[in-house]
């Protein structure tokens, strides 16, 4: 079993690599599947003068919501790399849906090997990937060689909310790996709490209804629907209780 199948399935929720291949059916109803492109378009906005050459990479861009908004916004181009074919698909028709598709490439790949080929990029964009690249300090620093000069990197991740989460570590102990690393934090945006819980709701409603159609479909793989629900779950209540979702935008130093 590959490391980046398994790294992929997580960073889905999903517990086990054989969902793998339901994950397009079972997220079919949802576009945005972890970062919000508001706050993404309101950092950019508030901190980054942006022209018609700026170039921005999205890495593990899901269905494209983050890198169309952006590009529709702002009029830049962007590239959005995902390793699910379904997923690129989506993000190419949601392009033409937006007319941004002559600003936009999509493209199926792991982003793995992106991170060593892409240079130069103004922006890179990693939102809701989770430890796909390694740790925090390993993600921050493959980042680092797909920017150019005086680029920023958007990390959407979550803060713990007390030191012993086994997953998510505290502000505090991100804003020492950032410096370590050789960025700076030059703003963030924390997740409106007085949203979240109606937003999960209405995900777990769309994953509920997808989870059961296909327990119907294949009755024997019931047990491995359930348990994905039950992950999901898990999560929103990580999501309420446990981290402080957030969007950081990081400066490298020259
Ligand atoms: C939670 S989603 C976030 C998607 C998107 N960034 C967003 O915020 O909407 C995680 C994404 O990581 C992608 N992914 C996981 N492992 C990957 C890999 N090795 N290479 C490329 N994409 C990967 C998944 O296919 C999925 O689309």
């Amino acid at each position: 079993m590959s490391s980046v199948e398994e790294k992929l399935a997580k960073s889905l929720t999903a517990e086990s690599v054989a969902l793998i291949p339901y994950l397009p059916y079972l997220l079919q109803d949802l576009w945005e599947l972890g970062s919000s492109p508001k706050d993404v378009v309101h950092l950019i906005s508030k901190n980054i003068i942006i022209s018609e050459k700026t170039k921005v990479l999205d890495l593990a861009c899901g269905k494209g919501a983050v890198s169309i908004n952006v590009a529709k916004k702002f009029g830049c181009k962007v590239k959005g790399i995902d390793i699910i074919p379904e997923f690129i698909e989506d993000a190419k028709k949601k392009a033409q849906e937006y007319n941004v598709e002559a600003l936009c490439q999509f493209i199926v790949g792991d982003i793995n090997q992106s991170v060593e080929i892409e240079k130069d990029y103004d922006i890179v964009i990693f939102g809701a990937v989770g430890e796909v690249l390694g740790n925090q300090k390993e993600t921050l620093n493959k980042l680092a060689a797909t920017i150019k000069k005086g680029g920023y990197v958007m990390i959407d991740d979550g803060y713990a909310k007390s030191e012993d989460n086994e997953i998510f570590i505290t502000k505090e102990q991100w804003v020492e790996i950032i410096e370590k690393s050789g960025y700076r934090m030059i703003d963030e945006l924390l997740v409106d709490e007085s949203e979240l819980s109606g937003v999960l709701d209405e995900q777990m409603t769309c994953l509920t209804k997808r989870s059961n159609e296909l327990k119907e479909r294949y009755p024997n793989q019931a047990n491995l629907f359930d348990q994905y629900l039950k992950s999901q779950l898990a999560e929103c209540d990580e999501l309420e209780n446990d981290i402080l979702g957030v969007t950081m935008l990081l400066k490298k130093h020259d």
